[in-house]
């Protein structure tokens, strides 16, 4: 027993030695190091080869990243990935549970389950840093005791004038305005879900005449912008995946457990815009397996990427009345025959796809139907999902989001469209 007891010690003893060595004869880069300072370690006389040396740097960034003390200091640490990844946004304490960017510029709102919500009015200014972030929580009271409770899902507005939160503790959904000076202030909404399990998401029409909110079940929730249910809708799908709404908010697709995708026009008044109700008009068939993911483009095209490893793009501009589905315009095989995929979603420029898989990202150009770039291990040094990604709202950053981390990263968007100009 005695032995066995020294033996670990003398065990733990060669390990911190070991460390403390490799310690010594590697200092460690001070996280505040400008850029340009750290660009000349990646010089070609370094001896080392450009993936090398980037691989180092990335691993020594994250592990940089993952101390404690720097957790404090490098706040905003700086990351490339072939100069793709420009920014990781660190600032939540525990894991980021939803984000959603501005739909115009690249402002982007950030919750986790610590409770806090942060707003990055210009998230890959360097210069700005915290002064860049406006920090809030969201409040709940029960028996007049006022405590914070934390967003499990929240979408901006079109106007970009207010953000929707879905509340985890309280089922609250709330919406927040931004004032001119950029505070935040309680908006109209304010009202209790009657949904028994977490909103999963929560998403917005861009004409403003309704939000839907869906949880793990096989039924979504359509909304008016006062907070009175106007319907829900079961999808007989067993489990929803996605719901998304068209860019002219006509159309509500969903996508879950079975291979089929829904498609629904949402139907008002056209004189007084009394709510009518919501039609499913198309069943898009094709898919072998679960849909994890749907989007709409801006010309209303839909995409759909499956469980069965395809990506499909499809034309729903058809004449649906007369009994017409959607048509399939084009399949895309994914870039790795082994990869999940998880999430899609059209640039909004409409030149791209992009396309979500295990941790990675890729591209795909809708003018050649090719890939143009993958970003590869977008979750960093440990492997995890992808959970959420999406582009801003002016089209030239990505933002990804790996299950239970506890930041977001963010991607310079790939030039298009000349292939060469990425792998020269
Ligand atoms: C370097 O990157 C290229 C493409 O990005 C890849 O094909 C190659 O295998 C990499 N080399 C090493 C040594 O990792
Ligand atoms: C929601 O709250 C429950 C406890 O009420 C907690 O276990 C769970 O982790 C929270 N979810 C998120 C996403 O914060
Ligand atoms: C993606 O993830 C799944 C399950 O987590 C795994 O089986 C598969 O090998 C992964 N694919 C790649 C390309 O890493």
């Amino acid at each position: 027993m005695h032995l066995f007891l020294l033996l670990v010690l003398l065990l733990v003893v060669v390990v911190v030695v070991g460390f403390a060595l490799v310690a010594v004869s590697k200092p460690q880069k001070s996280p505040s190091r400008p850029l340009a300072e750290s660009n000349s370690k990646l010089s070609p006389n370094s001896g080392l080869t450009k993936n090398q040396s980037l691989k180092q740097r990335q691993q020594k960034l994250y592990k940089e990243n993952n101390s404690p003390k720097s957790r404090v200091a490098s706040f905003f640490a700086q990351l490339e990935q072939r100069n793709y990844c420009i920014a990781v946004l660190r600032c939540h304490t525990e894991q980021v549970v939803c984000f959603a960017f501005h739909p115009k510029n690249r402002c982007l709102v950030s919750c986790s389950s610590d409770r806090s919500v942060r707003i990055w009015w210009d998230p890959v200014d360097r210069q700005a840093k915290f002064s860049s972030v406006n920090l809030f929580t969201l409040a709940a009271s029960e028996d007049g005791v006022k405590f914070p409770d934390s967003a499990v899902a929240c979408c901006w507005k079109k106007d970009g004038q207010s953000i929707l939160f879905a509340l985890n503790y309280t089922r609250a959904i709330r919406a927040y305005d931004i004032s001119e000076n950029q505070k935040v202030v309680a908006g109209s909404l304010d009202v209790i879900s009657p949904q028994k399990n977490t909103v999963k998401d929560i998403d917005v029409d861009p004409l403003l005449r309704y939000f839907l909110t869906y949880d793990d079940s096989s039924t979504f929730v359509v909304w008016n912008m006062r907070g009175t249910i106007l319907t829900s809708v079961d999808t007989h799908q067993v489990k929803i995946n996605q719901v998304a709404i068209s860019a002219d908010g006509r159309f509500v697709a969903s996508a879950g457990f079975i291979a089929d995708v829904y498609i629904w026009e949402v139907l008002f008044q056209k004189d007084n815009g009394e709510f009518l109700g919501l039609n499913k008009v198309m069943d898009l068939k094709g898919h072998h397996a679960g849909v994890t993911g749907v989007a709409f483009s801006r010309d209303n095209k839909l995409a759909t990427v499956c469980k069965d490893r395809t990506i499909r793009v499809w034309n729903i501009e058809v004449r649906y009345k007369l009994g017409e589905d959607a048509k399939l315009l084009f399949s895309l095989d994914p870039w790795d025959t082994q990869v999940d995929l998880l999430h899609v979603t059209f640039s909004p420029k409409g030149d791209l796809l992009a396309v979500a898989g295990n941790d990675s990202v890729a591209f795909y150009s809708l003018d050649t139907r090719q890939v143009v770039t993958v970003l590869r291990q977008c979750t960093g040094r440990t492997t995890v999902d992808i959970k959420k990604f999406g582009f801003s709202g002016d089209g030239t950053l990505l933002a990804t989001l790996g299950q239970g981390q506890q930041w977001i990263s963010l991607w310079n968007i790939p030039a298009m469209p000349s292939l060469s100009s990425v792998h020269p």
